[in-house]
């Protein structure tokens, strides 16, 4: 059954917990937990795709788990990447279904604020170009601001991902969701797919119901965080059944 508002599933945590016990010891036999089965558990619970983000510090992917992912493909694949030469020759080599180039910084905890396209016009127009020659649609991980939707669309790119951390860390949500609200309407009238993720949980979400012209949003921490008490196949299907309550969109 499809649904109008997709949901991609970040997998990244799984191979956070991996790598916190096995980063040394990967072709271990003991390696766990195994980052494939639990795609295919998220798959299960209802992930219309999947969502890695393979860092240049390989923090929680690794090179090898892109591939396995890849070629498993049960849904299609959302790399999520830094534009670096290194990056993008492992983008061409496995062929996700899409790219959402993201701003990355060594010492972050996790990807910070948007990208922006508007100020790197020149170095992002060659990477998206690259991708979108190899078949791989491109989305660009951005803040709500008629600027930066307006450079990703001179930029070409097909989709944006609109940053929802400082919407999800707020503690009075109004003023973020506004900037959403806006963001996802510039977008929609520009012709670009919106998306949205970071830091979205089971009870943010229905504010999110607010935003129009919302297609996907892209999930990670709380999926991860609440499998722990429920199992990700069903942490997947509650996050599903909530975004079955998104409008439907003229
Ligand atoms: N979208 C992007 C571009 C991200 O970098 C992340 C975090 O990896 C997510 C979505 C998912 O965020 P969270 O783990 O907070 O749900």
């Amino acid at each position: 059954m499809s649904h109008p508002l997709k949901l991609g599933v970040n997998i990244d945590h799984v191979a956070t917990l991996r790598q916190a016990r096995y980063a040394t010891m990967l072709a271990s036999p003991n390696a766990e937990p195994i980052l494939i089965d639990l795609a295919q558990e998220a798959v299960a619970g209802g992930a219309d795709s999947l969502t890695i983000h393979l860092r240049a510090d390989r923090r929680h992917l690794q090179d090898r788990d892109v591939v396995d992912i890849c070629e498993a493909r049960p849904v299609p694949v959302n790399l999520e990447m830094g534009n670096t030469q290194e990056i993008l020759d492992i983008a061409l080599a496995n062929q996700p279904d899409f790219v959402c180039l993201v701003p990355e910084h060594r010492e972050e905890i996790t990807t910070e604020g948007g990208l922006d396209a508007a100020g790197l016009r020149d170095t992002l127009s060659e990477t998206i170009k690259r991708l979108q020659g190899a078949g791989i649609a491109v989305s660009l991980f951005i803040d709500p601001e008629a600027a930066q939707l307006e450079a990703a669309h001179q930029l070409g790119a097909e989709m944006v991902e609109l940053h929802t951390g400082a919407f999800a860390n707020a503690p009075d949500r109004s003023e973020e969701l506004q900037r959403l609200i806006e963001g996802a309407k510039v977008g929609h009238q520009l012709g670009l797919q919106v998306n949205a993720g970071h830091g979205i949980n089971g009870k943010n979400i229905v504010d999110l119901y607010q935003v129009p012209h919302l297609a996907e949003l892209n999930i990670g921490h709380h999926l991860v965080a609440r499998a722990l008490t429920i199992g990700l196949r069903q942490s997947v299907a509650e996050m599903r059944a909530l975004m079955n309550a998104y409008p439907s969109q003229a």
